[in-house]
């Protein structure tokens, strides 16, 4: 870095799309609880994580956010939409993540929480209906109608950085199309209520153009458009996404690594979920969940790379089931049944049932992009943030590579990025004796 990012002065302001849902309250409401004393932020690896720095005899291990100059969470001040006029109390209360014992000390504070109209057609989410949802004639209004609504939030809360968070419902299915390719194609739709412009899209065009980074936290295409992508750089802006990387995603892509890593065959990889939040409601209808089974599918065909080790991986079956079941409300289950095969091709099997809370793996994550992405565009980072693909099912890479889901890799790639940034060597996990010999 040419020069050390310094600590931010002033007040962050996080707009969160969807910000009554079950992660956006259980993100918000956990940050509340964290700054007040009343809960500890496990998850977090901004707010929990330590990172090496220089070599392993140093014994220098700083916490993240005592090495990076990121915002402190005393600073951030939430805002967002949604489709209902509920405050983030009443939110909580409907997503049943979080009990009453962590919900009454931050009551007041949630309760004073209450979204702006949303952008919202139910064309691109079947299953949910809006009450409190912006009118206008054509989708350009909508972006103006967004622009204003930012404008007002940072001049209201005095704040000097904003980022916008998408936590909403997973959209139906839309594939790229000529409309998303230029900013003049995407403009000209806008006005011409094209049909494959999403209220998605409609929220990033407008954090963008209002220099707000966009972080995409569920599979909808909104920050794979090259649209997108080029008025980030154009403005200097950092995109995320997309699709949190919470449960069984995030066992895959712990689990296919060590296979590779082990030269072990896979023969077939089953995976079902039940979940009963309004989620698994939305993903009930097959538009939205083939948007979910693109992003959840592509990950162990890029881990294991079948082209490179055809006798292990060429032919395997993948096969992944989210079952809408409303007795398990948030507290997904998830299966998988892993057939591998070793020497001389004898089969075993893996079999993990996770038991985890959704939201409570995706708040964390949530906390840590809003931080990180700011930091990136203080420091002038702009377009797709590989180095974030540590947090993402789906993460974004440039055109010319393949994208990395190896867990290990990416939080390699992560903390190797935080000690670029502050002028610090990376670490390469080279033996100093081996180097001797040279
Ligand atoms: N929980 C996880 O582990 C996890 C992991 C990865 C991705 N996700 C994704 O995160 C998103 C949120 O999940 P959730 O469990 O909180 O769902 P949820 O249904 O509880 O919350 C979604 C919220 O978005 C609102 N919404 C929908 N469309 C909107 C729009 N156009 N404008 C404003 N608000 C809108 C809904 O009213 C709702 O309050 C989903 O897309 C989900 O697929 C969740």
């Amino acid at each position: 870095m040419e020069r050390k990012p310094e600590k931010p002065i002033g007040k962050l302001g996080v707009l969160v799309v969807g910000m009554n849902g079950a992660v956006a309250t259980t993100f918000i409401a956990g940050v509340m609880a964290v700054r007040k004393g009343y809960g500890v932020p496990v998850g977090s690896l901004t707010q929990m994580a330590t990172i090496r720095i220089g070599k392993r005899e140093e014994n220098n291990f700083p916490k993240i956010k005592d090495f990076l100059p990121l915002y402190d969470l005393s600073n951030i001040v939430f805002g967002g939409w949604d489709i209902r006029d509920e405050s983030a109390y009443e939110g909580a209360k409907i997503a049943e993540v979080l009990l009453d014992k962590d919900l009454d000390p931050i009551k007041d504070e949630l309760k004073a929480l209450r979204p702006m109209k949303a952008v919202f057609d139910q064309n691109y989410v079947k299953r949910l209906e809006g009450t409190y949802v912006k009118q206008a004639a054509t989708k350009a209004e909508l972006v103006e109608q967004v622009r204003e609504d930012i404008r007002s939030f940072k001049t209201k809360n005095g704040l000097t950085d904003l980022v916008t968070i998408w936590c909403g419902s997973t959209e139906v299915f839309i594939k790229p199309s000529a409309v998303h390719e230029t900013i003049t194609s995407f403009e000209k739709g806008l006005a011409e209520n094209h049909e494959d412009i999403a209220p998605s899209m409609i929220y990033a065009w407008a954090s963008l153009l209002e220099n707000t980074p966009y972080i995409n936290g569920a599979p909808n295409l909104t920050v794979d458009m090259k649209c997108v992508h080029q008025l980030a750089e154009e403005k200097r802006l950092p995109i995320a996404g997309k699709d949190f990387k919470t449960g069984q995603t995030m066992v895959k892509t712990i689990i296919a690594p060590m296979l590779k890593m082990r030269m072990l065959g896979l023969e077939g990889w089953f995976s079902t979920n039940i979940l009963g939040n309004r989620d698994g409601e939305v993903l009930d209808d097959p538009m939205s969940f083939k948007t979910k089974e693109e992003s959840k599918l592509s990950v162990i065909e890029s881990i294991l790379q079948p082209t490179l080790y055809p006798e292990l991986y060429k032919d395997y079956y993948h096969k992944v089931r989210i079952n809408y079941y409303p007795p398990r409300k948030d507290n997904k289950e998830g299966w998988d049944n892993i057939d591998i095969f070793g020497w001389l091709n004898y089969p075993m099997q893996i079999k993990i049932d996770f038991l985890c809370r959704d939201s409570i793996l995706a708040a964390p994550i949530a906390l840590d992009l809003v931080l990180l992405m700011n930091l990136a565009h203080r420091i002038g980072f702009s377009g797709t943030q590989e180095w974030l693909s540590f947090y993402f099912k789906s993460p974004m890479h440039s055109e010319n590579v393949v994208p990395e889901h190896d867990l290990f890799i990416q939080h390699i790639k992560l903390k190797n990025t935080m000690r670029e940034i502050m002028d610090e060597e990376p670490v390469n996990h080279i033996d100093e004796k081996i180097k001797m010999f040279k």
